[in-house]
């Protein structure tokens, strides 16, 4: 066979070969088998050192004329593969329907945010303000006014996250007292109406995790100051707080509980939701939960805030709100609710 006909017949060779690829990488394996560096195009190439000069011409002008029908013939094919490709895929999609309902995934909120706003509107009905407050807060407010100066051991259990400016991310809502007498003591003052605020948000601390302890939780903090307020009222308060909280009667102990804030401070115990106060592993066979650290606010923490001791008192609570999510939700390991994982947090619902 002639230079010639060779070439004619890979004319014909090259369309059927095309025709038979059923995928893109077919197609590619044609085009390295005709044109590539060993391919087809490319011996007849070769050949042209046996021609004389005038053959070389014309069969050079030939041969290099196929390559670019080649080419264009290839990427033809490859072109009409995808788009039928493309259009089979099309034509297998059911089609849009109007009338059908939208598919739209709804969100829930997080189960803290929940409690949250549930404690917010019974504080509320109690004649609470809800507060508002920073994150980030001087050393001044989350320790000094507090009555914890820089060298108290209380400090080393709040290790927290620590500004270039100095400033600190808070380690307790009890951070925004000191904010919250200076906002509303002149009420106080000049018309008597006593500082009932409740102050709901983020803390930290630099805490290794584990099922129980978190570096970012959440708390919340209430003040109650005014005339003649007692530990009496602390307690009436505190239960029926508790009660509303939980929809039943609560029952309540104060246990001494050291908080440089308070004095005298108290540990707040309620009897066991789960097994009534007979005991049960949830509350260590005890009968009673710990939930509530409180106190009557110590006269240097009202002083730092600008209300005098003598004339006014008041007491002071800080809740786990974290912890209160916990219990209500029966969740067991507190990592699962900084995790950012829908699947568990979607299941509540408010
Ligand atoms: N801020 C304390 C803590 O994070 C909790 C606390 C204890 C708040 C006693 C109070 C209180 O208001 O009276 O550990």
């Amino acid at each position: 066979m002639n230079n010639e006909e060779m070439l004619t017949q890979l004319k014909e060779r090259i369309k059927t070969d095309l025709t038979a690829a059923k995928e893109v990488a077919d197609i590619e394996a044609l085009r390295v088998s005709y044109l590539g560096k060993k391919g087809s195009i490319t011996d007849l190439l070769k050949c042209l050192k046996d021609l004389s000069e005038d053959e070389r011409k014309t069969f050079g002008q030939k041969v290099n004329k196929a390559k670019e029908e080649f080419t264009a013939l290839i990427d033809d094919a490859k072109k009409k593969l995808i788009e039928n490709e493309v259009k089979k895929e099309l034509d297998s999609m059911p089609e849009f329907d109007m009338t059908m309902p939208p598919r739209i995934r709804r969100g829930s909120y997080h189960p803290i945010t929940l409690v949250q706003r549930e404690c917010e509107e019974i504080f509320r009905s109690m004649g609470f303000t809800v507060e508002d407050y920073s994150e980030i807060v001087s050393e001044y407010e989350c320790f000094e006014s507090l009555n914890i100066p820089k060298d108290h051991p209380a400090r080393d259990m709040q290790d927290t996250y620590y500004l270039e400016n100095g400033q600190l991310l808070k380690t307790q809502t009890s951070a925004a007292q000191n904010a919250i007498y200076r906002k509303y003591r002149d009420a106080l003052i000049n018309e008597g109406k006593p500082i009932k605020a409740i102050f709901p948000g983020r803390c930290f601390r630099n805490e290794s995790t584990d099922a129980c302890h978190e570096n970012t939780f959440f708390q919340m903090e209430g003040v109650y100051v005014g005339k003649d307020i007692n530990i009496s009222n602390l307690i009436f308060f505190m239960k029926t707080m508790l009660s509303e909280v939980f929809k039943r009667d609560i029952k309540v102990r104060l246990r001494p509980g050291f908080f440089p804030f308070v004095e005298p401070g108290f540990e707040l115990d309620i009897n066991c939701l789960i097994c009534g106060g007979v005991g049960c592993p949830s509350c260590k066979h005890s009968g009673w939960l710990e939930l509530c650290p409180c106190g009557m606010i110590h006269p240097e923490v009202l002083k730092a805030g600008g209300i005098d001791p003598e004339e006014y008192t008041g007491f002071a609570f800080g809740r786990g709100l974290t912890r209160l999510a916990m219990m209500k939700y029966g969740i067991k390991d507190i990592r699962d609710l900084n995790s950012g994982n829908l699947k568990s947090m979607e299941q509540f619902q408010a």
